[in-house]
């Protein structure tokens, strides 16, 4: 930018002041300071698929200290080598940016690995010891982040394990001011209580402000962007109210089924694996008052408002849906029930699609219905907020030259084909009047030449930089919960959940769902 003024005068008169000549460039990515990442849990799905490929992005992108280090915890006995290969595999297989073989190198000196269970005191203490050598030998300062990417039955012996050989609090003796954080992994906990149980276990080894837990739909840049839309804009907000929406419909559907994941899913189901997470999350961002500044703080604040104001919808009946997916037909290829998937129980009650009626009680959201949906095995893997407004008051133009006219709609397109679609009426072309709904489209693909990188990439760099803004914190969590409990207390009173074929848009209790009040779900 050379040669841009260092501030000018604005039309309003207002001082502007260049934002690149304010010290940093805010733009340019922040590069993590010295530091080592432990995973515990490292030959798991998670690790393989998402942690390992997000971690070799962020070097080949120069946004890691050159002497980061990753070290590896699991119980198969390996050797540094060993575990190379693993993460060697699992970059080749999954990373986002091409390989380069001198990043890899590089990134590759600084693997450790070290074998045992989460009972064995002596493997702690030889993870001690390799951290500390690392120190030495990496200059990774004392700064190490715990990823605990394990079942959460096994969190409070590895706390435990972490505390006992001081591996949680920073050693002062070095005489710098190096930092300890956990990252944690949903589920937090399996409903309210045991939330406060497991948070309350979390902080008294890791303080609240070094505790990092991962909704990966925070890392996403799609869900990050309803900020911009909504804080950056002045064209939304002042129709982003119960005078101009009419409601709001939040879907997560995915196409996939659940054979090989019985071990987590089974007693889970959709409404704790989604809901309380992601989708609460979304519903948050959409519907919070604008902070008062991007500070971490504020920004979990205003969340916490809005989630502590958000209300189910009575009679849960009526309001609320379930269902599991039966035998069907999905992608040109004839697919199997939950209940004769590999592992689940045959007799499994678990939802593999919720979906629920909520209120914000708030001014701003007074009597506007959220609905909220997740599945697996419908009809495509889409996941988008609609936020739907009002019918005009009055059309001027004859009944039936309206008929295809529907109510207008900004539908935030989170995934897969990221962008923002917003859907008005617009005249047929003709010599009559008629009016008929079109889409004006705003993708990512076409608007921008950068790919977005992986939200465990962003999510990560962030651990590892301190910065806390797209975490939950405990409040968050515990207000979800809080939400959620009486519908699980409901269903878990109440039956089964029905039956939807594969490849369908879930159980007719969803459309009855909405029916009730005469409004319908969005076809994504
Ligand atoms: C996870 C859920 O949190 O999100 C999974 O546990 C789900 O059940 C996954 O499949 C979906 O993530 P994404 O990023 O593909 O929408």
């Amino acid at each position: 930018m050379a040669g841009a003024p260092e501030s000018t005068q604005t039309a309003s008169g207002t001082p502007w002041r260049n934002p690149l000549r304010d010290g940093r460039d805010k733009r340019i990515p922040r590069i993590a300071g010295p530091c080592s990442m432990v995973i515990f849990g490292v030959t798991g799905d998670l690790s393989r698929r998402k942690l390992m490929p997000a971690i070799y992005d962020l070097a080949n992108r120069g946004l890691l200290p050159p002497g980061f280090a990753l070290v590896g915890f699991a119980r198969r006995e390996m050797s540094d080598q060993d575990f190379g290969e693993i993460v060697h595999e699992a970059v080749r297989e999954h990373a986002r940016t091409p390989f380069r073989q001198e990043v890899w190198d590089h990134l590759a000196e600084g693997f450790r690995f070290v074998q045992g269970t989460f009972e064995d005191g002596d493997a702690f203490g030889r993870l001690a010891e390799t951290l500390s050598r690392l120190d030495d030998e990496r200059g990774t300062g004392g700064n190490h982040a715990f990823y605990l990417s394990i079942p959460p039955n096994a969190f409070p012996v590895v706390l435990d394990q972490l505390h006992r050989h001081q591996l949680t609090s920073s050693a002062a003796a070095l005489g710098r001011a190096p930092w300890r954080r956990v990252v944690i992994e949903k589920p937090f906990g399996h409903d309210l209580d045991s939330a406060r149980e497991l948070n309350a276990l979390v902080n008294r080894v890791f303080p609240e402000e070094t505790v990092f837990r991962i909704d990966h739909y925070l890392g996403k840049e799609t869900v990050q962007n309803i900020l911009a839309l909504r804080f950056a804009n002045q064209l939304f907000d002042p129709i982003w109210n119960a005078n101009y929406v009419d409601h709001v419909q939040i879907t997560m559907a995915e196409d996939i089924g659940l054979g090989g994941r019985a071990g987590y899913y089974d007693g889970i189901g959709a409404a704790r694996d989604v809901i309380q997470n992601h989708l609460l999350q979304l519903l948050a961002l959409t519907a919070m008052e604008e902070p008062i500044s991007f500070e971490p703080r504020q920004l979990q604040n205003e969340k916490i408002k809005v989630l502590s104001a958000t209300k189910l919808v009575e009679p849960l009946d009526e309001t609320t849906a379930r269902g599991q997916y039966a035998a069907g037909w999905q992608g040109g290829q004839e697919v199997v029930g939950l209940l004769d998937e590999e592992g689940f129980d045959p007799q499994s009650r678990t939802e593999t699609y919720a979906a629920l009626t909520l209120e914000v009680d708030t001014r701003r959201w007074a009597g506007v219905p959220f609905y909220l949906r997740t599945g697996k095995r419908l009809g495509r893997r889409v996941t988008e907020i609609a936020v739907v407004f009002k019918r005009a008051p009055h059309l001027p133009f004859d009944q039936t030259m309206t008929a295809d006219l529907g109510e207008n709609a900004l539908v935030i397109r989170v995934q897969p084909d990221e962008g923002i679609t917003m859907r008005f009426g617009s005249k047929v072309p003709g010599s009559s009047m008629e009016v008929r709904d079109v889409n004006m489209d705003f993708s990512y693909g076409e608007a921008f030449t950068e790919s977005s990188p992986e939200a465990y990439e962003r999510l990560i760099l962030d651990v590892l930089l301190g910065e806390p803004s797209l975490f939950p914190v405990n409040a968050e969590v515990e207000l979800s919960w809080r939400i959620l409990d009486p519908v699980l207390a409901h269903w878990a009173a109440d039956g089964k959940p029905e039956q939807y074929e594969a490849g369908t848009w879930g159980p007719d209790s969803a459309d009855a769902m909405l029916a009730r009040t005469g409004r319908e779900w969005r076809r994504p």
